[in-house]
């Protein structure tokens, strides 16, 4: 056998059992590649007598082209062999149920407070936001909430370690700090009133029964003008109620003592019972600005006055859809979710 000949044959075989798209590859460099060994024998062709280098020449392309057909005969031999191993790994069962989309909805809680902001960004409300770790003052003692004033004491909440200052802090129980973060912000921007605004968030207090969840959220509005009167706060009060509601609801106003307003009340609406009986609920608390409160924030309380409201948003959700346990709004039971979706 000639030289050619054997290189052909160890080549076919070589190639018949490789069992790998690496071990192919190598083979392939070995042949075929710049330094492979049929290369070498077409390089050296040059070298022989010319009486002889015809049938070497063709000798050599046929086995190179053979080993060429070969190679790629096994690389998809070996390709296949490999899908079907996947294939047969990654088998679907065709009849397993599929998998169910849930759809997702906003919740009551959040659709209620877009719809108060609608309705206050009508009336030209602008929206401002605080935090909810609060320090003292804004919370209490701009509010006229001195240390120690039994009005805190409606106003447990959960209470942290003083910040590097030393300055007392807390998770806020009311959005009232907002009245006074914007109403100093606007201050020391060298505006002045009239000035408008509504803030909405979470709110914290150790409280939990059927009307009460120590985690809430209120809506605060506030507004400064020169001559404010309870006249324009009651006004934009039973108008904001018959835009929420879509109807007028039976409201009534209850004196009742903020130390941030005088004078101040609370709002209730009538609540129906499922047994057919109506029940007050309070929905709000509001009143004049105190004038403590517009100086604390550097506004003139002789040539301004306002009004301001806190309104309990899960309150509101509860008489919109009828439920009378405002608790159902936190215990994220699907079923009761899923009706507001
Ligand atoms: C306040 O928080 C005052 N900051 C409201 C206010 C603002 C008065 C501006 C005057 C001027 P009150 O504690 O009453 O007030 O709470 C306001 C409303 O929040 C209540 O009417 C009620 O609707 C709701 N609310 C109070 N506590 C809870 C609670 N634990 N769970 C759910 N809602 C609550």
């Amino acid at each position: 056998m000639s030289e050619i000949e054997s290189l052909s044959a160890r080549a076919l075989a070589d190639i018949a059992a490789a069992n790998d798209p690496e071990a192919l590859e190598a083979l392939r460099v070995g042949l075929l590649g710049k330094q492979g060994s049929i290369t070498g024998q077409l390089k050296r062709l040059g070298a022989l007598p010319a009486e002889e280098r015809k049938a070497a020449g063709e000798a050599i392309n046929r086995v190179r082209d053979a080993v060429g057909q070969a190679l790629a005969e096994r690389r998809s031999l070996l390709e296949a062999a490999a899908l079907d191993a996947r294939l047969a790994g990654e088998a679907i069962d065709t009849t397993l149920p599929g998998r169910q989309a849930h759809r997702g909805g906003i919740h009551p809680v959040s659709r209620t407070l877009e719809r108060i902001a609608e309705i206050f960004g009508r009336l030209g409300y602008e929206l401002a936001d605080g935090p909810e770790i609060e320090d003292d003052w804004h919370n209490f003692e701009a509010l006229n909430f001195p240390p120690h004033h039994p009005a805190r004491a409606m106003h447990d909440t959960f209470y942290l370690p003083p910040d590097a200052a030393g300055v007392a802090r807390l998770l806020r129980t009311h959005t009232s700090g907002v009245q006074v973060r914007y109403m100093a912000d606007l201050v020391a921007a060298g505006r002045t009133p009239p000035l408008r605004m509504i803030a909405a968030g979470k709110v914290y207090r150790s409280d939990s029964d059927q009307t009460h969840s120590p985690m809430f959220h209120q809506v605060e509005g506030l507004l400064v003008d020169e001559h404010a009167t309870f006249a324009d706060l009651k006004g934009t009060l039973a108008e904001f109620v018959r835009a929420f509601f879509g109807r007028d609801f039976q409201m009534r106003f209850r004196p009742s003592y903020f130390p941030f307003v005088e004078p101040g009340a609370e709002v209730d609406i009538a609540w129906q019972q499922p047994d057919g009986g109506t029940r007050w609920l309070e929905v709000l608390g509001c009143g004049m600005v105190h004038p403590n409160v517009l100086r604390n924030c550097g506004i003139d309380p002789e040539r301004y006055t306002g009004f301001a409201f806190g309104l309990g948003v899960e309150r509101f959700a509860m008489l919109r859809y009828g439920v009378n346990d405002l608790r159902a709004f936190f215990e994220n039971d699907v079923r009761f979710l899923r009706q507001f979706a």
